[in-house]
């Protein structure tokens, strides 16, 4: 950009998916140590997740997303037609993140999701319009109260712990979502075990990520030592102690004290789910 003559009264504008707002994000955040930058999500994941948030990061050999900053786009733009020439995977991988807000926040999301799946992998507008605002309105709630990630934001995480740990031992073969959606599944498992959720709850969540395409299996290449051992590197670990977020029922996240959104949980919970998985 330099090279190209550009200075601090430039703008950077990110047309793609999660991998080019992140990495836009970055960049706008560092050039001239800060230019402004507005995002034009292409991609289901980065309307439902990726553009929103201020979240920027660039990945190296070391560490994914730990090189970054929190620089808030001035601007977000979603462009449901664009999504008509998405992969199906990546359509159905953006569902992930879908899901995983309606369950922490909207219940009526959910349900809708249920009753209209159909239309939105047909890309129907009215349908994907409803989910995008959906979408941004739970993480825009959450960032604006906690943009720095000290307690509340933490719950967007749900489901994170096992998810982001299977994506990498996966060796990224699955996508961001697919993980995720494996993640929930632990989740909810282990919240049914522990009282947070129904059996039929539990169940409920299961069978709409199945209906949508999602794996809810682990994949039997997967190590599950391996798996368990990776749980260690999620950023909820305090005191070498596994911390999950939990739903509550389905619409509600658990709280474990005045602003505490994630549980200490023992090793051995969550490898017998894991195992069983
Ligand atoms: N910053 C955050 O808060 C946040 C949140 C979630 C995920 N992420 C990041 O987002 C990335 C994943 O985002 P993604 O799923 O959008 O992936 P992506 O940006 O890699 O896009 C997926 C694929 O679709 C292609 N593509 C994009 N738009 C298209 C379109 N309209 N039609 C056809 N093809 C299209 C891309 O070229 C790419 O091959 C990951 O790197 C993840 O770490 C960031
Ligand atoms: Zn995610």
């Amino acid at each position: 950009m330099l090279a190209k003559g550009f200075r601090r009264d430039c703008c950077v504008v990110a047309v793609g998916g999660g991998v080019v707002s992140d990495l836009a994000g970055f960049v706008a955040g560092t050039f001239g140590r800060g230019v402004p930058f507005v995002n034009y999500a292409t991609t289901l994941l980065a309307a439902a997740d990726a553009s929103i948030g201020g979240k920027t990061a660039v990945d190296t050999d070391l560490a994914t997303n730990l090189i970054g900053l929190i620089y808030q786009p001035k601007k977000v733009y979603v462009d449901i037609d664009t999504w008509k020439t998405l992969p199906k995977n990546h359509l159905v991988n953006g569902m992930a993140e879908t899901i995983k807000h309606a369950c922490l926040a909207d219940f009526e999301l959910f349900e809708y999701i249920e009753k209209n799946i159909d239309k939105i992998l047909q890309c129907d507008p009215e349908a994907c319009e409803y989910i995008s605002e959906r979408n941004c309105n739970v993480k825009y709630q959450v960032v604006m109260k906690d943009e720095k990630e000290k307690s509340l934001r933490e719950i967007l995480n749900l489901g994170h712990t096992v998810g982001r740990a299977i994506e990498t031992v996966s060796d990224y073969k699955l996508l961001h979502g697919e993980a995720l959606s494996i993640g929930m599944v632990a989740q909810v498992t282990l919240g049914c075990k522990l009282g947070f959720l129904t059996e039929e709850e539990r169940d409920r969540v299961i069978a709409l990520q199945k209906k949508v395409g999602l794996p809810v299996e682990i994949p039997d290449y997967i190590d599950r030592e391996a798996l368990v051992k990776k749980l260690y590197t999620d950023k909820k670990v305090r005191d070498g102690k596994l911390r999950f977020v939990f739903q509550k029922g389905i619409g509600e996240v658990m709280t474990f004290g005045e602003d505490v959104y994630a549980r200490p949980v023992a090793e051995e919970e969550i490898r017998e789910i894991l195992m069983n998985m």
